[in-house]
């Protein structure tokens, strides 16, 4: 109950997409990286070079995180973050020390409506970093699919899933329930900002968790590895794999 409290509390303002500017002061990366001690690790430690994607990386606190959290069990981790707003990426970028510089790097894409941009950031990357591998090994998505479902609907959304699936051998995803569109949408409403154009118009809605989880199991092949547990502001933390078998055709 602390957690949702908190949670109402968050109002840092409104930001049509999630771009908050001061997001790490509400939402400290340690809560998450908790989940993660342990199991996840390991199973990646003999993976070299691990080659990591964080959709939606805000400032990148979080991504830098899970970076050294993975660095930990293994020596060889790249690491790129990618986020819609160019001046989160600035931060992101200004905040990396030089030694984590050859390792860690951040771009501004909007995931969903540069598409082919994405493709060409993401196949380059994977020819430098990954001498020419076709996949990340992970890519994270924290807290930011509701922001895509509300301003490019449902089908965005699955684009935004497509793709993680598309371009990772395993995804991490923090999907927001429906209660959190609510908060958004209240949020935006108190600033006296136009509301989310999509928002009438999307179909998966108190059922959007399910959704997540039959696109990614049933239509991108994949099968749910762990759930990791809840973040504190009690959203699911989800890893799912591909089957061995999966045909991945990019
Ligand atoms: C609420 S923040 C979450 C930040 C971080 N993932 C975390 O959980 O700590 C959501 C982030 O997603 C980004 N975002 C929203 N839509 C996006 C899109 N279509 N492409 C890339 N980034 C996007 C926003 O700019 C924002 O920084």
């Amino acid at each position: 109950m602390e957690a949702e409290k908190k949670n109402d509390e968050f109002e840092p303002g409104a930001a049509q997409f999630g771009n908050f500017i001061n997001y790490y002061e509400f939402n400290p990366p340690k809560n998450r990286l908790a989940l993660f001690e342990g199991k996840f690790c390991e199973y990646f430690s003999s993976h070299r070079p691990l080659l990591c994607l964080d959709v939606g990386c805000n400032t990148g606190e979080l991504t830098k995180g899970l970076y050294k959290m993975l660095s930990s069990g293994q020596s060889d981790v790249r690491m790129m973050g990618v986020d819609l707003d160019a001046q989160l990426v600035q931060r992101a970028n200004e905040a990396i020390s030089n030694e984590l510089e050859s390792r860690l790097q951040f771009h501004t894409l909007n995931v969903v409506s540069e598409a082919e941009e994405r493709d060409q950031l993401l196949s380059r990357y994977l020819e430098t970093q990954g001498s020419g591998r076709k996949r990340f090994d992970i890519a994270f998505c924290f807290s930011t699919t509701m922001w895509v479902h509300l301003n490019h609907g449902d089908a965005g959304l699955e684009s935004l899933l497509a793709c993680l699936a598309t371009w990772a051998d395993n995804v991490v995803v923090e999907p927001q329930p429906w209660k959190c569109y609510r908060n958004a949408t209240r949020r935006l409403r108190r600033a006296h900002r136009p509301p989310f154009p999509l928002f009438d118009s999307l179909v998966y809605r108190s059922n959007v968790l399910d959704h997540i989880d039959d696109v990614f199991r049933n239509r991108m092949d994949m099968e749910l590895q762990e759930h990791l547990g809840h973040s504190e502001w009690q959203r699911p933390v989800l890893w799912y794999r591909h089957k061995p078998t999966a045909n991945l055709a990019i």
